[in-house]
């Protein structure tokens, strides 16, 4: 597939290098630096390269949204048309010092970005697991017992190409059901993300959280 990174930092960079290493066609978008998403695409050793969010976009089968929850306007207003498009979205909706939901319980972050860009395919999938350990799942993927993750969309087809992209990164994908289920599954990786950056071994001890959920 072609998949348009939408904010580069820790989850984008990561995941992206990660679809490129699967065999994915990646185009690594906004970051501060032009300059650090070529070094992205180069390290990343595949079929990447550097673009704007509009390049990203272009002929995209899934895009990945890895901004922070303050960046979203600013981002769409840089991709051009999203009609039709997959939106695999990893962002939670987090007030600026990142200590709280500002959307919560009665819709998500998830339902918010859907009625923002009403055309496009919105699945919610990557945002209960920290970005510290997808390294280590990637290169765990052989493993017969592999660790799940929850995703949650609205869009059958859409959500076959999460499912297949949560796949290649190295987890067995669960079907949560409609978007709306993000309600439930983004609090509950913001409280996976307090405990991997609030306590001590704090990504493995998430990360095995995540492990006892199954
Ligand atoms: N990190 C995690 O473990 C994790 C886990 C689950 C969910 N999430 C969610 O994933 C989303 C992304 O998190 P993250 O940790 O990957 O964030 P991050 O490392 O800060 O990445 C965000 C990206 O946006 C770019 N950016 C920020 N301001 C910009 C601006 N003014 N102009 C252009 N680019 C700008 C950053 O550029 P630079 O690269 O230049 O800084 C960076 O590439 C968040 O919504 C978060 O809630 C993160």
């Amino acid at each position: 597939m072609r998949v348009g990174i939408l904010g580069s930092g820790l989850m984008g960079g990561k995941l992206g290098t990660i679809f490129a290493r699967a065999g994915h066609e990646v185009v690594f978008s906004y970051a501060r630096r032009h300059e650090k998403l070529k070094e992205l695409a180069r390290d990343a050793r595949g079929n990447t390269r550097a673009g704007t969010p509009r390049e990203a976009a272009q002929e995209a089968d899934a895009l990945l949204l890895a901004v922070h929850w303050s960046r979203m306007d600013d981002v769409l207003s840089q991709t051009g048309d999203l009609s039709g498009k997959v939106i695999v979205s990893c962002s939670l909706p987090m007030n600026a010092h990142n200590t709280e939901l500002v959307v919560a319980h009665t819709s998500s972050g998830a339902e918010v970005l859907a009625k923002r860009v009403p055309k496009a395919r919105v699945v919610s999938a990557f945002n209960t697991v920290p970005s510290e350990v997808l390294f280590g799942v990637f290169e765990a993927r052989r493993r017969t017992t592999r660790s799940s993750l929850v995703y949650c969309g609205d869009d059958a087809s859409s959500k076959g190409i999460a499912a297949e992209l949560i796949r290649d990164v190295g987890f067995d994908p669960v079907d949560a059901g409609p978007l709306r289920i993000a309600r439930y599954t983004e609090p509950f990786a913001l409280l996976v993300a307090q405990l991997a950056y609030e306590r001590k071994g704090g990504p493995e001890l998430a990360y095995r959280f995540e492990r006892f959920g199954e």
